[in-house]
C-alpha cells in the first residue's frame, strides 16, 4: 500500500508522525510538496510531474493544503482526483471548509447552528448588520483567516466602520459575526476521523483575551464531549464532505454552535493533551478506505 502526503514541509510534527505511523502499519508514504507538481492536462490524458518524472499511482493521498497555497494546492488535489486516486481530504470540501463564509453557508444549509453572521461590502449602513448579529461586541474576521490571526472583536460602531473599511483597502472580505457572550473565551476542539469523534479538548483563552486557539496562547484541557456535541461535530464534517476533520464548537444558550471546521487540522497539541495517537487514526482510515475501494481481485 503506497500514500502520499501534500505538504510543503515534511519536517512538520504532523507531517513527522503521519509517515511514523505509516509505518507502523506498513504503508509506503511519500510526502510530495504540491508547489513542486507540474500538472498536465494533455488530450484525454492528465498527469502530474515531480522532477521530471510522472508520479505513479497511489493508493490515496492525504492533502495537508496550508492556507498561503490554496489555491495552487487545490488545482493539485484536483489532478490526483481526476486520475481517479481516492483523496482525504477532497478539493472541494477543503475549498468550502476553507472560506469562513462558505462554509457557514453550508452548514446552516443542513440545518446545523452557527452564529449569526453578515457579510457585507457595503460600509454605509452597518446599522441592520449590527442588528442580525444582535449588537455590539461583534467578532469580525477575514474570510480565509487561520490560527486566530484575522479574528477581531470592535466594541464601538466607529472602530466597526474603520476596521471594515481599513479591511477593504487591504482587499479583504470580512463577516461580521454575533459575539457567543455565554462561552467567550473557552471552545471545543474535537478532531474527527471518519465518522468518529477520535479526541477532543477544550481551550480556554490566556486572561483578557477572547480567542481560545493555542497558537494564541489558549491552553488544552482533555474533556469527554457530550454526546450532542460529539454529534454536532461529526454531522458538521459530513455535511461539508471532510474525512478528516478539526470542529471547533462553542457551548451557547441554543446548544453547541459551530465556529469552524478545518480541513488539516493540526494535531500536535491535542496528541499532547489527550495522549490519544490521532496520527493512527487518520492512517487507519486511510488503509481502511484504500481497503474498500479496491477492486476485489479476479479468481
Ligand atoms: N462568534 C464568536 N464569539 C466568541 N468567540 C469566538 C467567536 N468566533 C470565534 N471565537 C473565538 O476565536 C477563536 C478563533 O476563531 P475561528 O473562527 O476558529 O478562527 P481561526 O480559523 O483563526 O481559528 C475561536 O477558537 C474562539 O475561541
Ligand atoms: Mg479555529
Amino acid at each position: 500500500m503506497r500514500i502520499a502526503i501534500l505538504s510543503r514541509n515534511p519536517k512538520l510534527h504532523s507531517i513527522r508522525r503521519l509517515r511514523y505511523e505509516a509505518g507502523q502499519l506498513n504503508m509506503e508514504c511519500q510526502v510530495i510538496d504540491p508547489l513542486a507538481c507540474q500538472l498536465v492536462i494533455r488530450g484525454k490524458e492528465s498527469k502530474i510531474v515531480l522532477k521530471n518524472r510522472a508520479l505513479p499511482d497511489f493508493d490515496a493521498i492525504l492533502p495537508r493544503i496550508g492556507a498561503s497555497i490554496t489555491d495552487y494546492g487545490l488545482c493539485v488535489v484536483r489532478h490526483f482526483e481526476m486520475r481517479k486516486i481516492p483523496t482525504m481530504n477532497g478539493s472541494r470540501a477543503i475549498a468550502e471548509s476553507r472560506d469562513k463564509m462558505r462554509s457557514l453557508q453550508v452548514l446552516t444549509e443542513a440545518g446545523l447552528l452557527v452564529p449569526a453572521t453578515v457579510l457585507t461590502r457595503n460600509t454605509q449602513s452597518l446599522k441592520t448588520a449590527v442588528e442580525a448579529v444582535q449588537g455590539l461586541p461583534a467578532v469580525l474576521k477575514i474570510l480565509r483567516g487561520t490560527q486566530g490571526v484575522g479574528v477581531m472583536l470592535v466594541h464601538s460602531p466607529v472602530s466597526l466602520g474603520s476596521v471594515l473599511d481599513t479591511l477593504r483597502t487591504l482587499d479583504q472580505d470580512v463577516i461580521i459575526q454575533q459575539f457567543i457572550v455565554e462561552g467567550a473565551g473557552r471552545d471545543y476542539r474535537a478532531f474527527v476521523v471518519g465518522e468518529r469523534v477520535v479526541a477532543a479538548m477544550m481551550r480556554t483563552a490566556p486572561q483578557g483575551e477572547f480567542r481560545s486557539n493555542i497558537h494564541r496562547g489558549g491552553s488544552a484541557q482533555v474533556i469527554q464531549l457530550s454526546k450532542k456535541f460529539e454529534q454536532t461535530a461529526v454531522r458538521a464534517a459530513k455535511t461539508l464532505g471532510l474525512q478528516i476533520a478539526g470542529v471547533d464548537l462553542m457551548e451557547s444558550r441554543d446548544g453547541p454552535l459551530i465556529i469552524e471546521v478545518n480541513s488539516s487540522p493540526g494535531f500536535e497539541g491535542i496528541e499532547k493533551a489527550t495522549g490519544i495517537n490521532v496520527a493512527r487514526s487518520i492512517v487507519q482510515h486511510m488503509k481502511t478506505t484504500i481497503q474498500k475501494t479496491r477492486k476485489p481481485r479476479k479468481t
